[in-house]
């Protein structure tokens, strides 16, 4: 719209003439005259309406999408040091209207619905100033992954969602008809990812990942994105483990520079970082966890949630302030056919974690380059060599040393903004049971 000034940039404004345009979030009739409060994605204004103006939106309902016409003046205030601004209505368009009462109230501070009912009305909640704010911070989350990247030299791959079999193993895989044959939805880009260190050594991308999940929980999607990542010419797990700390810290920084206003409507700060992100082996992390706690876990094989918890959010930062920490080697049997057995101990594997904030944000190691360990270690977890030629292909012909790893991009927003529910961090979710909008 030519000419139309952003809600956030009306204080420059003062004295001038401006047009403004967005949704009518509130209405306030106080019959000689009235209050519109006008939305747009930047911000909420006051509009000073004449009895005409109010009586030529008699009728409408909030979200009624206007065009206003207008004089920026000093908003009235009982603080005099409050430098904020209204507009003074000269002329009032309806662009929109809307007739039917909205389904969910969204212009009180909060929304204030059980989740089901939040994301039924998707469509309308999401309007909602701090539902708005939450993708903003997840979108400058992915803007830095994306610029870390490219500074180091990487390349951008879109990795493909449709594939002839599955990507990480196991059974939590959707089947889908592709022409009367069978077809799987990536798990996550592994594969492909893994395919190009043939050939840029480095590269990222935003990837779909799909799990056939059997039940929904507050940290579980069937389908979310991974920033993935994978490197070649690695001399061992610590410069792969390095990368995801240098990326942590760039998206984690881009968010605290362009999403001020979003964390403050959220009353969100950013969780400390420290120096160091703490590396520690996940025996020695259930170690930490007994003697912290008194739970013994020492016997498991991974970590359990509230262990996750612990260590992220009392431990590391305690210790070494910060909310993330790194797990490393992971016992052979919970971790896929590509990932590399560690040569000291072949019952473990040179695997780690990033668990940031709560919960594990992020999964990553070495990965086997060698045709013929890669095979070996495919027949081991009772999988078909066969059914991974295209895969084993690169193997044949040659990749580097090389690693990587995969974060969860709602898990990481749930986490970062201290969201009860991955499904508020996601903006169109999808579980077991959900499937719309
Ligand atoms: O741990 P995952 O399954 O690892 C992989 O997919 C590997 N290919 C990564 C690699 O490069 N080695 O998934 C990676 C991340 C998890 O750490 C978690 O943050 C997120 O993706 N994630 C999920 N997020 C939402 N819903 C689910 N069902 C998720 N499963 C994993
Ligand atoms: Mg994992």
């Amino acid at each position: 719209m030519q000419h139309r000034i952003l809600i956030r940039d009306l204080p420059a404004k003062l004295g001038e003439t401006v047009i403004v345009a967005g949704w009518l979030h509130r209405l306030r009739d106080l019959s000689k005259f009235g209050f519109a409060i006008l939305r747009d994605r930047t911000g909420l204004v006051q509009v000073v309406l004449s009895t005409e103006q109010l009586e030529s939106l008699k009728g409408f309902q909030v979200e009624t999408v206007l065009k206003v016409t207008g004089e920026v003046v000093k908003k009235q205030s009982k603080d005099p040091n409050a430098n904020e601004v209204e507009i003074q209505a000269m002329s009032v368009e309806i662009l929109s209207p809307v007739k039917d009462v909205v389904p969910v109230e969204i212009n009180k501070e909060e929304v204030d619905v059980q989740l089901d009912t939040l994301l039924d009305n998707r469509v309308v909640t999401l309007r909602h100033p701090k539902q708005r704010a939450i993708f903003r911070v997840q979108a400058a989350l992915v803007h830095g992954f994306r610029s870390f990247m490219e500074s180091q030299g990487f390349t951008e791959i879109f990795f493909p969602v449709l594939a002839g079999a599955a990507s990480e193993g196991g059974a939590e895989f959707f089947r889908v008809d592709y022409y009367g044959r069978e077809a799987t939805l990536t798990q996550s880009a592994q594969l492909y990812k893994q395919i190009t260190m043939g050939v840029y050594e480095g590269v990222y991308g935003v990837s779909y990942s799909f799990r056939a999940e059997k039940f929904a929980t507050s940290r579980h999607l069937t389908e979310f994105n991974q920033l993935e990542f994978e490197v070649g010419f690695v001399d061992d797990m610590e410069d792969v483990m390095a990368y995801g700390e240098s990326a942590t810290r760039a998206m984690l920084a881009e968010v605290a520079m362009s999403c001020v206003p979003e964390l403050e409507l959220l009353g969100v700060t950013l969780p400390p970082l420290g120096d160091r992100f703490p590396r520690v082996k996940l025996k020695e992390a259930l170690e930490i966890y007994k003697a912290g706690t008194g739970i013994d876990e020492t016997q498991e094989p991974d970590l359990s949630p509230a262990a996750e918890k612990w260590l992220s959010t009392q431990w590391a930062p305690k210790e070494h302030g910060t909310g993330f920490v790194f797990v490393t080697h992971y016992p052979e049997s919970k971790r896929p056919f590509y990932v590399a057995l560690d040569p000291e101990d072949p019952t473990s594997t040179l695997s780690f974690d990033l668990i940031g904030f709560g919960s594990e944000i992020v999964s990553g190691g070495m990965r086997i380059n060698r045709y013929d360990e890669q095979i070996a270690r495919i027949k081991a977890k009772g999988l078909k060599p066969e059914e991974f030629e295209d895969y084993l292909m690169m193997h044949k012909y040659g990749i580097p040393p090389e690693g990587g790893w995969g974060m969860g991009l709602q898990r990481l927003t749930q986490n970062v903004l201290g969201l009860a529910n991955i499904k508020e961090a996601t903006i169109f979710p999808r579980d077991v049971q959900r499937l719309r909008p």
